[in-house]
């Protein structure tokens, strides 16, 4: 029988500064009633400068690794957009301030979806005796890549960490992950981007500067910034969520109805019950706690778990859909029944 991954501890993490509607409003052209209404989010934690997404992944790794009630893992898959740097990966250098030796670690880079597409590699890796314990976690500090110029993506995004341990186990235990639906559409890479910083630009700005005899290489300018075509991304997001979660549930056996918890990637809770909708599911059903950290990407996902777990909602038996979308394009969704763990 194949090994399932058994998840059995969750840790979170926001930076302690609040930013609220009312004071973006102060400092660019919106609202607070525009961005609640368009969006659902009322305010959102911003990291301090000098703050990076590594040290908001150590801190929910750490509480993570005590809600497993064990440090003992083997493998660290951190899903993040907004890496310490482009190079070296973000996960070994958290992994060794978590103190757990030269262990395996790597960052994986789906974007919104990261942390779906993470516990799939993490399960996979379980699946195939590679590692018996696996800290998973998807951490972002999104507030350093918009474009404060840009109402339409700097009032949206929020910076924090979620973490889970899995462990190798058996399919049918509460916590065992049921299978996944991965997915991607690469012809709408330009929907939601980071222009600069990778080798596309580095190459244009190489071969400018070859045919420029005398120029130094790489004198463009970093484009930087997060771009986002918002409503384009809004309809994908719809449609490729509900079928994601569709096809899960396909999966895992479970009619809509009987799912007691639908956990969304976090982005606008009009999406959230557009797909509760097309699932045929009580939008009452859905979890949200956008409204309080906006969309954190790949840490959205074990964010709004934790704040459902400790506003009662989920408890240990209950049926859980998770399902994100994000740039690529891409998406993902997967499913397990609730087990008897104490957050962090
Ligand atoms: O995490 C990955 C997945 N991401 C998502 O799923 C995000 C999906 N997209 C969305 O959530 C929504 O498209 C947004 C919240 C980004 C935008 O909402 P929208 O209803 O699609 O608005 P829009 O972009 O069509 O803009 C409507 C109007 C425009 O004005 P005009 O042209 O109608 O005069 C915008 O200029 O709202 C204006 N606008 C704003 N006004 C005040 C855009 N951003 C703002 C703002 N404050 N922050």
């Amino acid at each position: 029988m194949t090994r399932a991954a058994v998840l059995t501890g969750l840790g979170t993490y926001v930076p302690p500064r609040v930013v609220t509607n009312d004071d973006l409003s102060r400092t660019m052209d919106t609202t607070d009633e525009w961005i609640r209404t368009r969006t659902g989010i009322t305010r959102r934690h911003w990291a301090d400068p000098g703050t990076a997404t590594g040290d908001l992944a150590v801190e929910a790794g750490a509480r993570a690794l005590k809600s497993a009630g064990s440090a003992d893992v083997d493998l660290v898959v951190l899903a993040t957009t907004t890496p310490d740097h482009p190079c070296p990966a973000t996960a070994p250098d958290v992994a060794a301030r978590l103190g757990l030796g030269n262990v395996a670690a790597y960052d994986i880079a789906a974007v919104c979806s990261g942390f779906v597409y993470a516990l799939a590699a993490a399960a996979g890796a379980i699946a195939s005796g590679t590692a018996e314990r696996v800290l998973v976690i998807g951490a972002e500090t999104y507030s350093t890549i918009l474009d404060p110029a840009d109402r339409t993506t700097s009032v949206i995004f929020g910076d924090g960490a979620g973490a889970v341990v899995l462990r190798a186990g058996e399919p049918d235990e509460p916590g065992a992950l049921l299978g996944y639906d991965l997915g991607s559409d690469g012809s709408l890479k330009d929907l939601i981007t980071v222009p600069g910083g990778g080798s596309r630009q580095r190459s244009e700005a190489a071969g400018e500067a070859a045919d420029s005899a005398g120029s130094s290489v790489g004198g463009r300018p970093a484009d930087s910034y997060f771009t986002m075509q918002g409503k384009q991304v809004f309809r994908h997001a719809v449609t490729r969520m509900a079928a994601s979660s569709k096809a899960m549930l396909r999966r895992a056996g479970w009619e809509p109805e009987s799912v007691d918890w639908f956990v969304g990637h976090q982005a606008n809770v009009r999406i959230l019950h557009a797909v509760a909708d097309q699932l045929g599911m009580d939008r009452g059903r859905t979890v949200v706690n956008l409204d309080r950290v906006g969309n954190t990407s790949a840490a959205s996902i074990p964010l709004a778990l934790a704040d459902a777990i400790a506003a009662g909602q989920v408890g240990p038996g209950d049926r859980v859909l998770m399902s994100a979308f994000g740039g690529g394009v891409t998406w993902g969704s997967t499913a397990l029944v609730w087990p008897d763990i104490s957050p962090h």
